[in-house]
């Protein structure tokens, strides 16, 4: 059995729900790109809100991080990883958490306890050092030796600002030297495979942090870690979620892992990565903006990956590669079946129009380079490689550096953006990461966007859906299907039918229903395959009725006035409106 079955039967016997995988683009979160841990499509349950599936859950999540590309190519990291999970809902603590979680690594999966060594806080001015957490690892056998206290690694929050609290990182000794009595977590012999988290507080956008309703247990384990560590290999590409893929990539290219090992990784990590963002129901294309942009820049690295193993990039390796991939995937995430054709779809679309321009962009760069004046790329440079040739600018800062070159990317950032009005909004925000938040503001834009789609579907037509939306603390982007320019009557009708109902002082209810029962009744949904059986509907009185996570406000009234601020074309067949609300 692997180790997500093995992890889900554990959980399931300690009574907990297993829940779906969230998509890998989250919802209701804004300022992230992507889901990033396990907890993130938990927020609103974190935050109080009842979870439909009770107080124990459990979950493997597929995460994506690509904040950090370059270290990618190493034995560890991966942009797309599994994270295994498990959460008490205000229902248990401390106690059994770390229980289980010593019962699954030393009675399941046979590690022995004397190649685990564990972190806890140590306390700050605020939050005292976790003393019960402490003495449970003491008591479970871990002696004092193999505990280390530390503050700013032991306290666990996503992003800035949300729930978050003091954590237990679980380590393991991965090396075949002796293992030291003492453990030093700057060691990098042993390495971290899980996180506790002790969720019981919130920290808002001024850093204050005020406990939360209920206390809760958030805990992450990454799968591909652990597997390997299971397996005994201490490179991550070795093990069985990897190996495969690698002997086919040395297939295709005919060249050997071990001379080759960078490439091999990041073509493998990135193939991945793609297959997973393309055939998100999201339905996610290469573009040149947010997630779009990301997973061109993915596809584009591993092009010029296979180019460097001299692999005939007209042939259908990436097909080969995603296909392997969807092979080993498919019984754990059904829409890989369903949405095969799309990526293979998306990575040769992608392929043909990057390599039109790869070769003579690399002679253009080599041109650049031997011309240089300096030791530095100016902004026009670059800009002249992402425009004419479809250089990524990460791709020319990488080129760059194997050459010892400098890139002014600030120029080409500010170049850019004079170029893609439309893009800045994402670019500067949201490429950060971090938590979306919940905050008052946003949670008013949540339930402007329910108004904004009722609205539409009144003064439009029934055919509106919703495609998208997109909440900062400044405004909402709604996106929906619709075959033409709203007319200026359209937007007006729509932004007073929005208004009206503001005045009206409605009151916002939800409601948990079967999913099946939500659906008869006419709730309006966009990826109904990714909730459970029971869901939380909210209504705003006749007017709106969605399956939702919230949050909402409980009353219309406290919206504030709505004002639409841009109407324009999102894609084929699909509108964008961008809209502020202001205070009375
Ligand atoms: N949220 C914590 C983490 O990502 C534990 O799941 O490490």
């Amino acid at each position: 059995m692997n180790l997500k079955d093995l992890y889900i039967d554990f959980f399931k016997t300690k009574g907990h729900k297993q829940i779906p995988s969230a998509p890998v683009v989250p919802e209701n979160d804004p300022s992230v790109l992507f889901n990033t841990a396990g907890m993130q499509p938990l927020i609103p349950y974190l935050m109080g809100q009842a979870h439909p599936y009770g107080t124990r859950l459990c979950d493997y999540q597929k995460c994506i991080r690509t904040n950090d590309l370059d270290a990618i190519g190493d034995t560890t990291h991966h942009t797309f990883f599994e994270m295994l999970g498990n959460w008490s809902l205000g229902d248990y603590f401390k106690d059994e958490s770390i229980t289980w979680s010593f019962e699954f690594l030393t009675k399941v999966l046979n590690i022995p306890k004397e190649s685990l060594a564990v972190t806890v806080f140590k306390g700050d001015d605020t939050i005292p050092f976790d003393e019960v957490t402490y003495n449970k690892w003491l008591s479970l056998g871990i002696s004092k030796d193999r505990i280390a206290k530390t503050v700013t690694d032991n306290f666990w929050i996503a992003g800035e600002t949300g729930p978050c609290g003091p954590d237990t990182e679980i380590f393991y000794f991965r090396s075949n030297d002796e293992i030291p009595i003492t453990f030093d977590p700057e060691d990098d012999r042993w390495v971290e495979i899980w996180n506790n988290v002790f969720m019981e507080y919130y920290k808002n956008e001024d850093g204050l942090v005020t406990p939360l309703p209920k206390k809760n247990v958030d805990t992450g384990m990454g799968v591909e870690r652990t597997t390997a560590i299971l397996e005994g290999v201490n490179d991550n590409y070795l093990s069985s979620i990897w190996i495969d893929v690698i002997n086919l990539i040395s297939n295709i290219s005919g060249l050997k892992y071990e001379d080759n090992k960078e490439s091999m990784r990041i073509i493998a990590d990135h193939i991945r990565t793609s297959v997973f963002i393309s055939a998100d129901n999201a339905g996610i294309k290469p573009s040149n903006t947010d997630q779009g942009y990301i997973l061109r820049r993915l596809i584009r690295r591993a092009i010029r990956h296979a180019f460097r193993l001299n692999i005939d990039i007209n042939f259908n390796w990436e097909e080969q590669i995603a296909r392997l991939i969807i092979n080993k995937y498919k019984d754990y995430y059904k829409e890989l079946i369903d949405n095969e054709q799309v990526v293979y779809d998306v990575l040769k679309q992608e392929k043909i129009k990057f390599n039109r321009t790869l070769e003579k962009g690399i002679k253009e760069f080599d041109k650049i380079v031997s011309n240089l004046d300096g030791n530095i790329i100016n902004k026009d440079l670059a800009f002249k490689l992402y425009d004419t040739y479809g250089f990524p600018i990460e791709l020319t800062l990488e080129l760059a550096k194997e050459k010892n070159i400098e890139v002014d990317t600030l120029g080409f950032k500010d170049k850019f953006l004079e170029h893609q009005e439309k893009s800045r909004t994402s670019s500067q925000g949201k490429f950060k990461g971090g938590l979306a938040g919940n905050g008052e503001i946003e949670t008013k834009y949540h339930t402007a966007t329910h108004l904004l789609n009722a609205a539409l579907k009144q003064v439009v037509g029934p055919d509106v859906h919703q495609k998208g939306s997109n909440i900062t603390q400044d405004r909402m982007r709604f996106d929906f299907s619709c075959d033409h320019k709203l007319t200026e009557e359209e937007k007006n009708k729509t932004e007073e039918l929005v208004n009206k109902w503001i005045n009206d002082s409605i009151d916002v209810k939800c409601i948990e229903m079967k999913k099946e029962d939500a659906i008869k009744s006419g709730a309006e949904c966009m990826f109904i395959e990714k909730y459970p059986d029971i869901v939380t509907v909210y209504t705003i009185g006749d007017i709106s009725k969605e399956l939702c996570g919230g949050p909402h406000v409980k009353n219309t009234s406290e919206i504030g006035n709505f004002k639409i601020i841009k109407e324009e074309a999102s894609s084929a067949g699909v509108r964008r409106i961008k809209a502020v609300i202001n205070k009375n």
